[in-house]
C-alpha cells in the first residue's frame, strides 16, 4: 500500500557538522532531508540560509532537500535556493522542493507570484499553512502546488507537541486530492506518527524525535513501520 515518507528535521541536530548530521540520518534510514529555514522575522529564531543549503548540496548530491521557508519575504529567497537545486541522475526526479508560508504572502496578494518564481526556477513548489490558518484559505492554490505543508506546532522550534486537531486539515486535502503530496510537521513522534499517517498525511518531518532520542535508527524504522498503510 502507500507508504509515508520520513524526513528528519535538522533543525535540532548539531548544526556545526550539518553535512555529518544529514548524513547521519539518512544512514539510519530517512527518505528525504527536512531543512527549516529561519529569518528571525517570521518567526523568532534564525537558522540558517541558502548559502549553507547549496554547501550541504555539495556533500549530498542525490538527496531530496524539502525546504520550510519560515521567512517574511520568501520572493527575495527563491533564486539564491535554486543555487542548492538538483535532479537525481537516475530517476531524474527533482530534489529540491521550496515550501513558504501563506501567511508571509497572501496578506501582500504574492502568494501566486511566488509560485510562479519557484517554478520558473525549476524546483517543486509547497504551500506550509500555520496552525491558525484555515485551509480554505489554500483553495485558489492547492490544485497547482506539489505539496501542501500543514504545521502541527506553532512554527519557530522544536521539541513542541504535536496538535492533533490539525489532522482536519489533512484529511480536507486527502480528500480533495488523492494524489496530492501532503506533509505534516512538528511534535511527530514514534506515538504520533500514526495519527498523521491514518489522517493521510504521506510526508511525515520529525525533529527531535530523530535527533534527540538514543537510537536514531529504531526511531525512524519504527515511525516508517507504523505509516506502512
Ligand atoms: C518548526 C519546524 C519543524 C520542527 C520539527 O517550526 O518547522 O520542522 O523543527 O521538530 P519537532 O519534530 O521536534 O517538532
Ligand atoms: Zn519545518
Amino acid at each position: 500500500g502507500c507508504v509515508a515518507k520520513i524526513g528528519p528535521s535538522v533543525l535540532d541536530c548539531d548544526s556545526s557538522m550539518l553535512a555529518t548530521e544529514a548524513g547521519r540520518a539518512l544512514r539510519a534510514g530517512a527518505d528525504y532531508l527536512h531543512l527549516d529555514v529561519m529569518d528571525g522575522n517570521f518567526v523568532p529564531a534564525i537558522s540558517f540560509g541558502p548559502k549553507v543549503i547549496a554547501n550541504l548540496r555539495l556533500h549530498h548530491p542525490k538527496v531530496f532537500f524539502d525546504c520550510h521557508l519560515m521567512v517574511q519575504k520568501p520572493e527575495e529567497q527563491v533564486e539564491a535556493f535554486a543555487e542548492a537545486k538538483a535532479v537525481h541522475p537516475d530517476t531524474g526526479k527533482n530534489l529540491m522542493q521550496f515550501i513558504f508560508h501563506i501567511e508571509a504572502t497572501e496578506p501582500r496578494g504574492l502568494t501566486q507570484t511566488v509560485i510562479d518564481l519557484v517554478r520558473k526556477h525549476g524546483m517543486l513548489v509547497g504551500l506550509a499553512l500555520s496552525p491558525a490558518t484555515p485551509i480554505e484559505q489554500l483553495e485558489p492554490y492547492l490544485h497547482q502546488v506539489d505539496v501542501v505543508l500543514i504545521l502541527t506546532v506553532v512554527p519557530g522550534k522544536g521539541g513542541q507537541s504535536f496538535m492533533v486537531d490539525m489532522m482536519e486539515k489533512v484529511r480536507y486535502v486527502r480528500s480533495r486530492y488523492p494524489d496530492k503530496e501532503i506533509e505534516v510537521d512538528g511534535g511527530v513522534k514514534v506515538h504520533t506518527v500514526d495519527e498523521a499517517a491514518k489522517a493521510g498525511a504521506n510526508m511525515i518531518v520529525s525533529g527531535t524525535g530523530v535527533y534527540k532520542v538514543d537510537d536514531m535508527a529504531l526511531a525512524i524504522a519504527t515511525m516508517k513501520r507504523s505509516v506502512e498503510l
